[in-house]
């Protein structure tokens, strides 16, 4: 697949990502590469770990309470997540089908889960004294699974951090100084970079807290992914701006949301979405992203596997987030969830994996996805079809039609594709699968 450089539109909000910047990023050989690499995983796992694990309040624990930062840190003392295993956690992952692991190196609270050099709020400095990095690290290196990094340019315990429109209540914001947390940040983002081997991608997220400054707020991005591309060619560089895709980026992210849609409201309208970058949709297993004890409220293996087809069929990633507990295990049910889609994807997953949007658009009854002469089209809901018929829009006549890995089916041509005579309807599946050789 090549990935050509479209030349972006500039509005006012991409003009305060990238002001004194050039906007012609080229991406290089070996980033196109991962490029392709990524978009043919279609599923990864993130990861949302770090002090507000214990609290198992969920991640913004910190900015709703308005804890101040002296009182939340004391938590790093007693932090010791005894279970802690990569290796579990990436056989686990692997075994799903997943294909990378995007793991929140420093969220919002602060607190960096590598032995930086850069912060004491760091995890050498508590009991467990273990660098969580390095471990998944080596155990994904090891397990050819690649490993993201989410990174927040937001902080709501550092004074030097600008204080945007959360965090108030935590820290004295009278002590800002940008261009000390800058190259606080790029320091960082250079430790990451060169000491745990190969990074997929750097998953940036906090960009919306100034996103209602009277004056647009310069988060001296071009820079910053130039160092970061200059540290690994290859590293995939996102943004979760929830707008378009900006000169520098590698994928485009979206929030809870399909690319194109705006259930979730994070954007005053559906983002464009690129034509030239891999598409990533980042959702919740459950409810929440980081561990909230009250938050059961699981989507079944079915649930997760159809979101896995529609995203696909979008063309797009499914970023599954799962929030691991504080003793350092993956939550029982998110267990259950990675095998139940673990074994769905031995059978299924060449309908999945390396496919493209297929080029029929997501309809009631579910989706479409590609690879090379092969359209599979994914039936989600069989009810919503009528009868036993299946008309279907072709560009390309159809030599073959059967189910997939089954029997034949009968079809007949008409001008403008294809009419398909469904097989018998069955209760007990998740996805009825029909491959079409054109
Ligand atoms: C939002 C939240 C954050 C979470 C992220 C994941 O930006 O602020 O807590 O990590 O979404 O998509």
């Amino acid at each position: 697949m090549a990935f050509i450089m479209l030349t972006i539109s500039i509005n006012a909000q991409t003009t305060a990502l990238s002001s004194n910047s050039t906007n012609d990023y080229i991406p290089s050989a070996e980033n196109l590469k991962a490029r392709e690499a990524f978009a043919n995983d279609k599923l990864g796992i993130f990861i949302h770990w770090g002090l507000y694990s214990m609290f198992a309040q969920g991640e913004w624990y910190m900015q709703n309470r308005a804890i101040p930062h002296e009182e939340y840190s004391k938590a790093a003392r007693a932090f010791y997540p005894i279970h802690f295993n990569a290796d579990d956690w990436v056989d686990a992952i692997k075994d799903s089908g997943a294909g990378y692991i995007c793991l929140t190196s420093r969220h919002h609270e602060g607190f960096s889960l590598w032995d930086t050099k850069e912060s004491d709020y760091n995890i050498m400095n508590t009991p467990f004294k273990r660098d969580i990095i390095k471990e998944l690290a080596d155990a994904c290196h090891k397990q050819n699974v690649r490993l993201h990094l989410y990174y927040s340019h937001l902080d709501w315990g550092r004074e030097d951090y600008p204080m945007g429109r959360t965090g108030h209540g935590c820290k004295d914001s009278t002590k800002a100084d940008w261009p000390h947390y800058y190259k606080f940040m790029n320091n960082q983002l250079t430790e990451l970079l060169t000491n745990y081997g190969s990074i997929g991608a750097i998953w940036f997220d906090g960009w919306w807290d100034h996103d209602q400054d009277s004056i647009p707020f310069d988060w001296q991005l071009p820079q910053q992914y130039a160092l970061i591309h200059r540290l690994q060619p290859a590293c995939l560089i996102g943004n979760n701006h929830h707008m378009e895709i900006n000169p520098g980026e590698d994928i485009q992210i979206f929030e809870r949301d399909l690319p194109g849609e705006n259930t979730a409201g994070f954007v005053d309208r559906a983002a464009n979405v690129s034509t030239s970058a891999p598409l990533e949709t980042c959702q919740t297993m459950n409810g929440m992203w980081g561990y909230r004890i009250v938050d059961q409220n699981y989507k079944s293996v079915k649930e997760l596997i159809h979101l896995l087809v529609k995203t696909s069929g979008k063309g797009a990633n499914l970023l599954l987030n799962i929030g691991p507990q504080p003793s350092g295990e993956l939550p029982a049910t998110a267990l259950d969830r990675l095998k139940g889609m673990g074994a769905w994807m031995r059978e299924f997953g060449e309908t999945i994996k390396g496919t493209t949007a297929g080029d029929i658009k997501e309809q009631n009854w579910g989706a479409t996805t590609r690879k090379g002469n092969t359209l599979y089209v994914h039936i989600l809901n069989r009810d919503s079809i009528e009868g036993n018929t299946l008309p279907l829009p072709l560009r390309q006549k159809a030599k073959s039609v059967k189910e997939y890995k089954g029997a034949k089916l009968k079809f007949k041509s008409t001008k403008d594709g294809v009419q398909i005579t469904l097989g018998t309807k069955r209760d007990d599946i998740i996805d009825y699968i029909i491959e079409i050789e054109q």
